[in-house]
């Protein structure tokens, strides 16, 4: 995280003081700028949609039900160094993650977005990311692994986000296999892992996590609103985004270091609601009705097709669809 600007402090100490208003005079004084630059700093920090209202005589203030996402608080919530960088609107966190890795980020770097203009999902899908409402998060890898083991940097992700929902909020999370979480029968989070792999060393070079979990309630498009869900309602507290940030961040270590113990398979298998359920297999010529027996310790779904054929289907070739 780099040094902040005069607008970040701005925004920082009025974060601190939601609720309460604090004189332009004040802020000038502390930050050793002119009134006038305090000013400029607050209209462009509401430009850019923070809602800080002036009262007459006694200065600046932020609600006190107002959600705050800044790289400085993720990082105050964490016991390990993470280079979180908060950007305010990008096409994907993942795309931005990538560039960070061509220019040499260090592991656990986390690229946070406040909005994403062109989310993706896998198999080409676009993943809603309105501003404001939802944590888009891409998290750096350089795994010393190998290559047939990046699928766990996704179910290791996929089990941080459910403890991490459970902590925040207090509702169950579950995983469809193999990269959704759901909370009830509508899905609240998606993981879209990518890697980069290096010819040379036949290894892999990074491993991005990207993870986009819908935080509070906004209005889904059409499409969406039989499928998807928030984690919160209208009873979404405050920082929501960066507790929760923090929350699957710090999961993640655990997981992620564990990865070659496979901590994270015993509770990603019981999450697993597929599991027991008869779902539509698409994969080319194995696409038909199937019953799914369980995930394997490769992550792999155990299924067996009406016929009575079984089948250990990869997730990077198959999608089910629940019946
Ligand atoms: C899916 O639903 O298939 C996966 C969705 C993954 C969405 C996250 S949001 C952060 C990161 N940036 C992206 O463009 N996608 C992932």
């Amino acid at each position: 995280m780099k040094g902040m600007s005069i607008k970040e402090e701005i925004l920082k100490k009025l974060d601190g003081a939601k609720g309460k208003p604090i004189s332009g005079e004040e802020l000038a004084e502390q930050f050793h700028v002119s009134r006038n630059a305090v000013w400029k700093a607050v209209k462009t920090l509401r430009e850019e949609g923070y809602d800080i209202q002036a009262t007459t005589n006694r200065g600046y203030i932020l609600p006190r039900q107002s959600d705050i996402l800044t790289a400085e608080k993720v990082c105050s919530l964490l016991s390990f160094d993470c280079n979180v960088v908060l950007k305010k609107s990008v096409d994907s966190t993942n795309d931005e993650a990538k560039v960070f890795a061509a220019q040499g980020a260090p592991e656990w770097t986390a690229v946070i977005a406040e909005e994403q203009r062109k989310g993706r999902g896998r198999n080409q899908r676009s993943f809603f990311s309105p501003s404001g409402t939802g944590l888009y998060m891409s998290v750096l890898f350089r795994p010393t692994f190998s290559s047939s083991e990046s699928l766990f940097v996704t179910t290791s992700a996929a089990v941080a986000v459910c403890e991490a929902i459970e902590k925040v909020s207090g509702k169950k999370a579950q995983i469809k296999w193999v990269n959704d979480v759901f909370l009830g029968e509508k899905k609240v989070c998606g993981i879209l892992t990518e890697a980069s792999f290096s010819v040379e060393n036949n290894g892999m070079e990074y491993v991005i996590a990207g993870i986009g979990v819908n935080v509070k309630s906004g209005s889904f498009p059409e499409e969406l609103q039989e499928i998807a869900t928030s984690v919160f309602g209208d009873d979404c507290p405050a920082d929501a985004r960066a507790l929760l940030a923090a929350e699957i961040l710090e999961r993640l270590k655990y997981y992620y270091d564990n990865i070659p113990a496979r901590t994270f398979y015993r509770e990603y298998v019981s999450r697993c609601f597929i599991i027991g359920k008869e779902v539509m297999v698409f994969s080319g010529n194995m696409t038909g009705k199937a019953l799914v027996e369980g995930v394997d310790k490769n992550c792999f779904l155990k299924v067996r097709f009406e016929d009575g054929r079984k089948a250990l289907l990869s997730s990077g070739e198959v999608s089910v669809r629940l019946l």
